[in-house]
């Protein structure tokens, strides 16, 4: 009989936010650093292993930025995205949707032809051959203002056919969305679709004005949200999806634990919630560690992962008739695998 893990390991999900930097992993930045000739705060993947031991997002993002010296080629960026890629179709994401930081390079000098060339070359490849779809969102780094996020937005039209959204992410604490206003207004111009992290270190409040400000149509993380009952009424109404990290969450101390996450509370409101990585290299798993980690801590039963792995696509951006095509398959997995054990 297949374990719960077996279950969650098999059911087809998608992937709504993880960023292609955070997928880093140690052994490939020692190779990368070593193949360009540039040094890195670590001697070996070890000591880089025992420094991410993080005590808050800042903590995190001051590391996350410098790992990003080591990506210097297209081939880097290929070959960043493929061993990630590889990874997520191995656990049956079939669907991924995945964040690139372009600030974080072009500020190093590279250019945003390099970086996206490369990574998109690795996702044609994963179309092709791993029987995954991919969207690119490109995320604005909201520690800089709003005219550099303008600049690279300009950059950024050039690709603008392989390029499906616009993101928010980096600090929240000192940042409001309401910093973003005009870009975002921009953004929804030129028909990207638009997301933002919001109440992840930021309140219940600065998810409320990312949704006025910047007229979002996904929340990442979100789990502040649960501070304010109204809030949570209308996300619930509204179906705004959610896209929550609950190991991220605990490795930068938003929660205490994973039995203090809110995932459970959060799916028991009704709210459009999806598990997702984020960064996956620095927080200790992918997409399934995540489903795992959270439903032995919370008690998830079969219908919750289901449930979840429903709202993964129904979050996503594809269209209606692709939603419904994963939703029937996922229908299809539950009543095959009945007989599932309910323990790990
Ligand atoms: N960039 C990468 N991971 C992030 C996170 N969890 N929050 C904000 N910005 C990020
Ligand atoms: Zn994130």
């Amino acid at each position: 009989m297949d374990s719960f893990a077996d279950f969650i390991a098999g059911i087809p999900k998608a992937e709504l936010h993880l960023h292609i930097e955070g997928t880093l992993e140690p052994e490939l930045m020692i190779a990368l650093g070593k193949r360009n000739g540039v040094s890195l705060p670590y001697p070996d993947a070890a000591a880089a292993r025992q420094a991410y031991n993080f005590s808050d997002l800042q903590s995190f993002l001051d590391i996350y930025y410098r790992a990003t010296a080591a990506l210097i080629t297209e081939e880097d960026f290929y070959d960043l995205t493929i061993a990630y890629l590889k990874k997520a179709a191995s656990q049956n994401v079939r669907h991924a949707e995945i964040f690139f930081d372009p600030q974080s390079h072009t500020s190093r000098g590279i250019t945003f032809e390099t970086l996206i060339r490369g990574i998109e070359r690795a996702l044609m490849e994963a179309n092709r051959s791993l029987n995954m779809s991919t969207k690119l969102i490109m995320c604005i780094l909201r520690h800089l203002s709003e005219k550099e996020g303008f600049e690279i937005f300009e950059k950024a039209l050039v690709w603008k056919h392989w390029i499906a959204g616009i993101g928010l992410d980096s600090s929240e604490r000192g940042n409001p969305a309401e910093k973003f206003r005009n870009l975002f207004e921009r953004a929804h111009h030129e028909g990207f679709l638009a997301v933002a992290h919001a109440g992840e270190e930021g309140s219940a409040a600065s998810v409320r004005q990312t949704l006025d400000a910047l007229h979002v149509t996904r929340i990442d993380h979100g789990v502040h949200c649960m501070d304010d009952a109204v809030l949570v009424a209308e996300l619930a109404e509204q179906q705004i999806p959610l896209t929550v990290c609950p190991l991220s969450n605990v490795r930068l101390k938003v929660f205490d634990s994973m039995r203090q996450h809110n995932l459970k509370a959060m799916l028991q409101k009704g709210l459009l919630v999806t598990v997702n990585s984020d960064d996956p290299a620095y927080f200790g798993g992918y997409v399934n560690e995540n489903y795992i980690e959270a439903a032995k801590a919370l008690q998830l039963d079969r219908n919750d992962i289901i449930q979840l792995a429903k709202n993964s696509f129904t979050a996503s951006s594809l269209s209606k008739i692709h939603k419904q095509l994963y939703l029937t398959e996922i229908d299809r997995y539950a009543a095959t695998h009945e007989s599932s054990s309910l323990h790990f």
